[in-house]
């Protein structure tokens, strides 16, 4: 089993995380492996709208997105987390979310036919982090539904939520209590939902279904 948290912040000792790295806690408590990406390490265009990727599920362009493409396939599970900038994503999740179209595939006659690659691999989990300065929800804007629509729309089930608000300077995240165990707590209930699965699948195999 493997886990990979994306960070859409550029501060790495921020909110978001700080906040990921408490969502993973669960899983390396349970010695499963886990790999935490910063995005601003990576050099990632933005998608170009080529549609190169229509046939092979691989996205032509040449950047260090490559390196993320076997990370995210290998995955079992995936949490995203962004701070909220002007209500929506930041431009590195943004960029990282767009490049992950090569994904997406349509039926060429009718493309309101359409699957996300994980779906037609069996489905896959995740759990998403969105962090905020404000103290209203609303003042995150679209920042979760954002990450959480596209991941739907790649075929992962989003199983937990973190919405962390009031928090601005770096790292402050780690003296709130309840942002800190939202975060445990949505890093364990993804973990239940993996060993779910595994129990099912085994129980599946075991009843020769
Ligand atoms: C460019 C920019 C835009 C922002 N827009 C919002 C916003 O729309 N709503 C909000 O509540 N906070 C906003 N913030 C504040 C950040 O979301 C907040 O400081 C968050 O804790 C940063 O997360 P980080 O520590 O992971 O970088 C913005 C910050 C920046 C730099």
């Amino acid at each position: 089993m493997k886990i990979l948290g994306v960070v859409g912040s550029r501060r790495k000792k921020g909110n978001t995380s700080t906040l990921m790295q408490e969502a993973l806690k669960p899983f390396k408590m349970n010695n499963i492996e886990t790999k935490l990406v910063f995005l601003d390490d990576y050099n990632i265009s933005d998608c170009n709208g080529c549609e190169g990727c229509k046939e092979t599920y691989k996205c032509v362009i040449n950047d260090d997105m490559q390196k993320l493409y076997p990370e995210i396939l290998e995955s079992d599970a995936i949490i995203l987390g962004s701070p909220a900038y002007f209500y929506n994503i930041s431009a590195d999740m943004k960029a990282f979310i767009d490049r992950c179209y090569c994904f997406e595939i349509f039926d060429k006659e009718d493309r309101s036919v359409w699957m996300g690659l994980n779906e037609a691999l069996g489905g896959k989990y995740a759990a998403v982090i969105a962090v905020c300065e404000q103290e209203r929800e609303e003042d995150m804007g679209f920042t979760a539904e954002s990450m959480i629509k596209s991941l739907e729309a790649l075929g992962y089930r989003v199983v937990s939520t973190v919405k962390a608000l009031h928090l601005f300077k770096a790292g402050e995240a780690l003296n709130d209590e309840k942002a800190m165990e939202d975060a445990k707590q949505a890093g364990e209930k993804l973990l239940k939902t993996l060993q779910l699965k595994e129990r099912v699948r085994m129980q599946l195999s075991k009843n020769n279904l």
